[in-house]
């Protein structure tokens, strides 16, 4: 996403909000949907796909290694892919924006195919490691030059005669975990991801979805994951679920302020996703899980959410996969909370589009809320009234700025953030959506 100028906005203590909030498409899927897509024989379909910066750079990406990607209406896509190991070498520089889950599968996916490519990001991307993914990459015979730390730009060059590879994925991330597992997808034999945490699976379920041989298999070294090398893979019809991860958003909001009531439905329930619900509920949230079902492979229910006060709870560090991303909303939803939210075993918020852990601490005391934060716990001190007034940094962030554009819509005074801009990245209609909930949110000046 080529980055605008600044756009400051400032949202007020809200009136009770009221309504149904439709959540866009699941970002994790959709990359994969249209990942998936471009390495498959065939038509791939998806309905109800994130159109969200990321999830473009990724669209743009596939047709850059030789996809036909087209856009038929809102949410609507056709993917003809190329096949496993059909990827074409890029003429150009490929721009992933913001996007981790994207330029990291993407490197997954072209690795083990004879070709070159150069990727780079926006100033939160080209700051992040992709030594997690490049040093496994390296297992199969790709080689890569990036800046120092390994970051972005980075040129990857694919191995010609990739070996498969049985790796122990050194910290829990679906990322590292699906690039091994594309890489895997055009070598001979089998290739083999073992994770000590279960992180989310999608990548697991749609490769089944698409026609590989893989299966799980949970050992005393861990969840062992072996998958088949060189499958054909056929396009599919793919309904993307709601992203439990931006549901946390108007989730959360209406537990945040009075008098609310709000339904979100058809919300993706993936074990691996709904780490925060769990919490929420300790918390003492009130919410109703309605017309539980599966769709398209994946659990899903609409949710009913009141307004509720809530306790502190100490979230046990085994959720953290369960809810990685979720940890910015529950940080601004712990400040109106009765005692203190500990949050430990969080280091890898330290790694996400923003140092999540210094933003939020940074952010909440600026509105004077109490936390205390070390390498890898957040500490939240709920108060009765949080005075809010402050000014919050997102640093390309847009789980940040959603968080605090929250947090505001409870505190005494206006919170403000320096930057609206980074939330197109996952959920483009989240400032209309919530005023038409009922929040009061103001441009302010750059
Ligand atoms: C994602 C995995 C997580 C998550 C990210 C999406 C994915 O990252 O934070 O937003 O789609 O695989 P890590 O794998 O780095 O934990």
């Amino acid at each position: 996403m080529a980055h605008g100028p600044l756009r400051p906005m400032t949202s007020r203590k809200s009136a009770p909000l009221k309504g149904v909030a439709h959540v866009p498409g699941d970002k994790s899927i959709s990359h994969r949907s249209l990942i998936l897509g471009a390495l498959s024989v065939g038509e791939t379909r998806i309905t109800g796909l994130l159109e969200g910066a990321d999830v473009l750079d990724t669209a743009k990406a596939m047709r850059a290694f030789g996809a036909t990607v087209g856009r038929l209406g809102d949410g609507e896509w056709v993917v003809q892919g190329v096949g496993v190991g059909g990827f074409a070498e890029p003429e150009d520089v490929i721009d992933c924006g913001n996007a981790g889950t994207g330029v990291r599968l993407i490197m997954g996916a072209m690795a083990t195919t004879d070709i070159v490519a150069t990727f780079t990001g926006d100033a939160s991307l080209r700051s992040r490691p992709m030594g997690r993914i490049t040093d496994p990459l390296a297992l199969f015979g790709a080689e890569s030059v990036g800046r120092s730390g390994g970051r972005l730009p980075l040129t990857l060059v694919g191995a010609a005669d990739p070996v498969p590879v049985r790796y122990h994925t050194p910290m829990p991330s679906a990322q590292v975990k699906s690039a091994v597992l594309l890489a895997g997808l055009n070598v001979r034999g089998d290739t083999v991801v073992i994770e000590q945490e279960a992180t989310r699976d999608h990548t697991e379920r749609m490769l089944a979805g698409f026609g590989a041989e893989i299966s799980t298999e949970v050992t005393e070294e861990g969840r062992v994951i072996t998958l088949k090398g060189q499958p054909e893979l056929t396009g599919q019809v793919i309904a993307v679920p709601r992203d439990p991860s931006s549901a946390a958003f108007p989730v959360v909001a209406a537990l945040l302020v009075e008098g609310s009531e709000v339904l979100v439905p058809n919300i993706g329930q993936n074990p691996t996703r709904n780490g925060l619900f769990t919490t929420l509920i300790e918390m003492g949230a009130d919410i109703v899980f309605e017309n539980e079902r599966i769709e398209g492979g994946e659990p899903v229910a609409d949710l009913r959410v009141r307004h509720s006060a809530l306790k502190g709870v100490e979230v046990p560090p085994e959720r953290a996969a369960s809810m990685i991303d979720e940890y910015p909303i529950l940080a601004a939803l712990a400040a109106t909370a009765e005692g203190p939210t500990i949050m430990r075993g969080v280091k890898e918020l330290r790694v996400k589009e923003s140092d999540r852990i210094d933003a939020m601490a940074r952010g909440l005391e600026a509105n004077g809320v109490t936390v205390e934060e070390g390498e890898d716990f957040l500490i939240v001190h709920g108060a009765d009234k949080v005075p809010g007034g402050g000014l919050c940094k997102t640093h390309l962030d847009h789980r940040i700025a959603m968080s605090f554009m929250c947090l505001g819509m409870a505190a005494e005074k206006p919170v403000k953030i320096d930057d609206a801009g980074a939330i197109e990245t996952s959920f483009p209609d989240f400032l209309p959506l919530m005023e038409r909930l009922g929040a009061s949110f103001r441009k302010e000046n750059a």
